[in-house]
């Protein structure tokens, strides 16, 4: 019998995202070998050894390409390191799953998305909210027209921030050089692409970025206002100062609703609302756990995705159409302006 392939794996930035996700979720696979990382930052290399002790590390992960002839890349690093690593490792052979927010301008998301098309490589974005329990069954119950027209979505992701204990380097996040944007680009990108998968195409955003709270040069809090193409309404409210609160998202139909609280759980609610004694709602919880899946799953998902066992949906167009919403979002802040993409 023919012996299964063993996939060659590198990651390129071996900070906090590549040691609670990627790395740990390679070792899972069966059918992988966890090779080598490239970070510049010795502290990693210390951290990633101790756990994964038959890797290599590397300082610069364009030498790491050129000497092992892996066929399977994370790129984990800053938002701005995004673009020249995924095409470099797509220029070494390499499948990628490049961590959200893609890249941060239109013209590097168009080379990335050339680069997979010539080297014929798959190039996933690490969109892990659609992974979650809740989301999977929300899309499931839209395509069923279980609440009937969807018309409104409303999302709010926010928390404390990538303070230290979280990011390896949080000055990165607050670094406009290297982050490129502040909370609405970096929790608003996975609210955007939840948008865009359960309710389709945008046509128009209006939005207002700010730093309210923290003394960083990139903003702190964002809310957005989306006009999708199919004449409904979107909501997004993100940001980096939170104390614990609601995280989640609400979609409103013409038959019911939706509400994913991450926290309290997924609950359909139908019935009757009215000022009078006939008001009767009727609650039902489908999924007290919405956050289940998620990273936990993400890496097998894209091994599956790599081997062809399983489609590729967050692909690089996904990553494009997001991006373009998350700048236009930032444009439009900064004109005070509707901007039409
Ligand atoms: N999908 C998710 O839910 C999720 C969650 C957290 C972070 N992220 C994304 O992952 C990326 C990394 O975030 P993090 O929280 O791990 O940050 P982090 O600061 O913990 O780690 C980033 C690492 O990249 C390294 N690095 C910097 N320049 C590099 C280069 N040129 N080559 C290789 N490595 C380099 C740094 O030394 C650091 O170790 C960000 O783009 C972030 O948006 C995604």
């Amino acid at each position: 019998m023919k012996k299964a392939k063993v996939f060659r794996v590198g990651v390129i930035g071996a900070g906090s995202i590549a040691q609670h996700c990627h790395l740990p979720g390679y070792k899972k696979c069966g059918n992988v070998e966890l090779v080598a990382f490239a970070d510049p930052a010795l502290e990693r290399h210390k951290e990633v050894l101790e756990k994964f002790p038959e890797m290599k590390g590397y300082k610069d992960y364009r030498r790491m390409l050129e000497v092992e002839s892996l066929d399977v890349v994370s790129v984990c690093a800053p938002n701005k390191v995004h673009p020249p690593a995924a095409i470099a490792a797509l220029e070494a052979g390499c499948h990628v799953l490049c961590e959200k927010p893609m890249a941060t301008t239109m013209k590097e998301a168009d080379a990335m998305i050339d680069a997979a098309r010539r080297a014929k490589k798959k190039l996933m974005v690490g969109f892990t909210h659609r992974l979650f329990t809740g989301p999977q069954k929300c899309k499931e119950l839209l395509k069923k027209k279980a609440i009937g027209k969807p018309f409104m979505m409303r999302v709010r992701f926010a928390h404390g921030g990538p303070y230290p204990g979280w990011a390896k380097d949080p000055n990165t996040f607050y670094n406009p050089r290297t982050a490129a944007g502040g909370a609405m680009l970096d929790m608003g990108i996975h609210a955007i692409d939840l948008c865009l998968w359960l309710f389709g195409k945008v046509n128009a955003v209006m939005a207002k970025s700010a730093t309210i709270i923290k003394k960083i040069r990139v903003d702190d809090n964002a809310v957005l206002l989306l006009e999708f193409a199919n004449g409904a309404l979107g909501y997004i409210d993100v940001g980096w100062t939170s104390k614990p609160g609601f995280n989640g998202f609400e979609i409103y139909g013409t038959e019911g609703s939706l509400i994913c609280d991450y926290a309290k759980g997924l609950q359909q609610c139908g019935g009757v609302a009215s000022a009078g004694k006939d008001s009767k709602l009727e609650w039902t919880m489908l999924d007290e756990h919405p956050t289940r899946g998620g990273w936990e799953i993400e890496i097998p998902h894209w091994m599956d995705v790599v081997t062809g066992k399983k489609p590729l949906e967050m692909d690089a167009q996904a990553g494009k159409n997001s991006l373009a919403v998350a700048l236009a979002a930032y444009q439009s802040s900064k004109k005070g302006k509707r901007v039409v993409l």
